[in-house]
């Protein structure tokens, strides 16, 4: 496989999706709903349109999958994982939060992930084996080792209420020991700040693996230790993620598993 096509061909459709979102952020754009606090908007449906067209051109026999469309040509040995806008919400609300993830997959395992924040013009990217990059500058999990100096990020997933008293109790038990916890609303930023070293650790369940997949390799390849909660080997889609700088893992790891819905 040719990377170098492959990285060009992630870069550019992450642009042409940003061209199409920056405009319709500005403007406003209408909500519909997909369930009762899941959220898609045209913009979500344009972007996702722009990179599969981009992607396809270069590539008309891998397969992708993409959040708003689903799987084409789910079984082709080379995949794209798209999702075209991390953080409708934020998006739908006016708040720069929010991003275009793509990953490539050969045989299921993710070899580039490429993630573009439009309105600070961030572009992540990382190659399997080659480090972490933003905009062009090599990045790097932080060095913290100390949960009380460490600033954290979670995300609440779409099924939310009805695990409500399970998610504040993780919460609480994080909140109670860490320097700052915080909920941006985009879990591929999330990755990638942590990959950054702006965050020092990371948690969520029920993310999808468009949500994930380029942000982990990300992460992975600045430094980072990602899990599932219990310490098991993570795999986007899986139904809980642990994603820390790496000296904070364990005590992290034993705070969710002792957090206890009251
Ligand atoms: C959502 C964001 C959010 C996370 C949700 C995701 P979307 O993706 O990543 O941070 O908490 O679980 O579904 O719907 O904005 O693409
Ligand atoms: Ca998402
Ligand atoms: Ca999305």
């Amino acid at each position: 496989m040719d990377m170098e096509t492959v990285k060009n061909t992630a870069i550019s459709s992450l642009h042409k999706a940003g061209n199409l979102l920056c405009p319709l952020y500005e403007a406003g754009v209408a909500i519909e709903k997909k369930g009762a606090v899941d959220l898609v908007t045209e913009a979500d449906k344009a972007a996702e349109a722009a990179v599969i067209e981009t992607i396809s051109r270069v590539f008309p026999h891998h397969g992708i999958l993409a959040e708003e469309s689903g799987a084409h040509s789910e079984n082709a040995p080379f995949r794209w994982v798209i999702d075209p806008l991390d953080g409708t919400t934020n998006f739908a609300h006016g708040l720069p939060l929010f991003c275009t993830s793509i990953a490539f997959q050969a045989h299921g395992e993710t070899l580039l992930g490429a993630v573009l924040n439009p309105i600070t013009r961030e572009l992540f990217l990382a190659e399997k084996g080659k480090g972490a990059t933003r905009n062009g500058k090599a990045i790097g999990v932080s060095q913290t080792a100390d949960l009380e100096e460490s600033l954290l990020v979670t995300g609440f997933p779409y099924n939310r209420r009805e695990v409500l008293d399970e998610l504040m109790a993780k919460v609480k038990r994080c909140l109670g020991k860490a320097q700052g916890l915080r909920r941006l609303g985009s879990a591929a930023l999330d990755l990638c700040y942590l990959a950054s070293g702006r965050f020092d650790g990371f948690w969520e369940q029920n993310l999808k693996s468009w949500d994930t997949a380029a942000g982990v390799l990300i992460a992975r390849e600045a430094g980072g230790t990602i899990t599932d909660f219990q310490g098991g080997p993570y795999t986007p889609g899986d139904p809980t993620m642990l994603a820390t700088n790496g000296p904070i893992h364990k005590e992290m790891m034993h705070l969710l598993a002792t957090a206890h819905a009251e």
